[in-house]
C-alpha cells in the first residue's frame, strides 16, 4: 500500500497522516523537530536500552556488511546524535570523512559532543552538497519521518558518486503472528516506559510511542525497494532480522 501525496504523483509519503498527533505536514515537522530537540541527550541511552545493549555493534556491522571501508566519505542522514556517524569514522578511519546530517538543533549539538567532526543541520529531502561528492549514504531508522520517499532517494542519487553506496536502517512491522505481536507489545508498551523510567525525561515516553506508531503505519518493503529501484537505484535489497523486526535496505547508484 502506498500513500501518495496530494497534487504530486510521483510522490511517496512513508506513513499516512498521524491525526493523534498532527494534522498539518507543518504541525508533523514542528513536533518532530520539538520531539527529537527534547531527547537528545538521551537517544543514545534508549537506544542501547531498548537494543539491550546490541544498538552500536549492530550498526556497525551493518556499515560493514554493506561495504563501508577505510579512506571513504560517508554521509549519516539523520544522524541524532551520531549513533551511525561514530561507528563510520571508526571504519573509514583518518583517511575517510563522515558527515553528519540533521534537522534537530539539539540531535546536532550531541552529535558533535560526541566527537562527529562535521555536523551539519539538513533535511533528507533537500541535501545541502553539490552532485556526486559522497562514497556512501547511511541513514539510520528514520525514513519513516522523510516528507517523501521519491524525493529523498533522488537526492542520495544525486550526492552520491557513481557506484556509490545507500544504507538504510530500519524497524518495520514484523510480518507473521507471533514476532508483530511481540514486537508490538514490547516497543509499544514495554520501551516507552523503559525511556521514561531511565532518563526521567517526560518527552522520551511520547516519542517512544509516535515511534511505534510510525512503524506500524509504515509503507511496506517492497514499497521502499520499489522506490529505490524507481529512483535509479540498482541491486536493492533488504536484510532481515527478527522476522523482519529489523530491516536494512541498500542499493547501489549504477
Ligand atoms: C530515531 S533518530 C535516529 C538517530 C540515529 N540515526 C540512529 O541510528 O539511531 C531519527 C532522526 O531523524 C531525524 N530526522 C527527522 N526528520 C528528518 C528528515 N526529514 N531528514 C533527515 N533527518 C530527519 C531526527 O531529527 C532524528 O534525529
Amino acid at each position: 500500500m502506498a500513500f501518495h501525496l496530494p497534487n504530486s504523483p510521483s510522490s511517496l509519503a512513508p506513513h499516512p497522516p498521524l491525526r493523534d498527533y498532527y494534522q498539518t505536514e507543518e504541525q508533523r515537522r514542528k513536533l518532530l523537530d520539538a520531539q527529537f530537540d527534547q531527547v537528545a541527550p538521551d537517544y543514545n541511552w534508549i537506544t542501547q536500552a531498548s537494543s539491550f545493549g546490541s544498538g552500536k555493534r549492530y550498526r556497525r556491522e551493518a556499515l560493514k556488511r554493506s561495504g563501508l571501508k577505510q579512506g571513504d566519505t560517508i554521509l549519516d542522514v539523520a544522524c541524532g546524535p551520531g549513533t551511525v556517524s561514530v561507528c563510520a569514522q571508526l571504519i573509514v578511519g583518518e583517511a575517510g570523512r563522515v558527515v553528519g546530517l540533521d534537522p534537530s538543533l539539539g540531535m546536532v549539538t550531541e552529535a558533535q559532543k560526541q566527537g562527529v567532526s562535521t555536523v551539519l543541520q539538513g533535511k533528507a529531502e533537500h541535501l545541502p552538497f553539490p552532485d556526486e561528492i559522497f562514497d556512501f549514504i547511511s541513514m539510520g531508522y528514520a525514513l519513516r519521518h522523510v516528507t517523501d520517499l521519491a524525493l529523498t532517494f533522488k537526492e542520495y542519487l544525486r550526492v552520491l558518486k557513481p557506484g556509490g553506496q545507500i544504507l538504510l536502517l530500519e524497524i518495520s512491522r514484523p510480518d507473521s503472528f507471533l514476532p508483530y505481536h511481540v514486537s508490538r507489545f514490547f516497543l509499544k508498551q514495554v520501551v516507552p516506559w523503559v525511556a521514561y523510567l531511565g532518563t526521567k525525561n517526560p518527552h522520551a515516553h511520547k516519542l517512544m510511542k509516535y515511534y511505534w506508531d510510525t512503524i506500524e503505519s509504515c509503507v511496506p518493503p517492497e514499497t521502499i525497494l520499489q522506490a529505490l529501484e524507481e529512483s535509479g537505484f540498482v541491486h536493492s535489497q533488504q536484510y532481515t532480522l527478527f522476522g523482519g523486526l529489523l530491516r536494512d535496505y541498500s542499493g547501489c547508484k549504477p
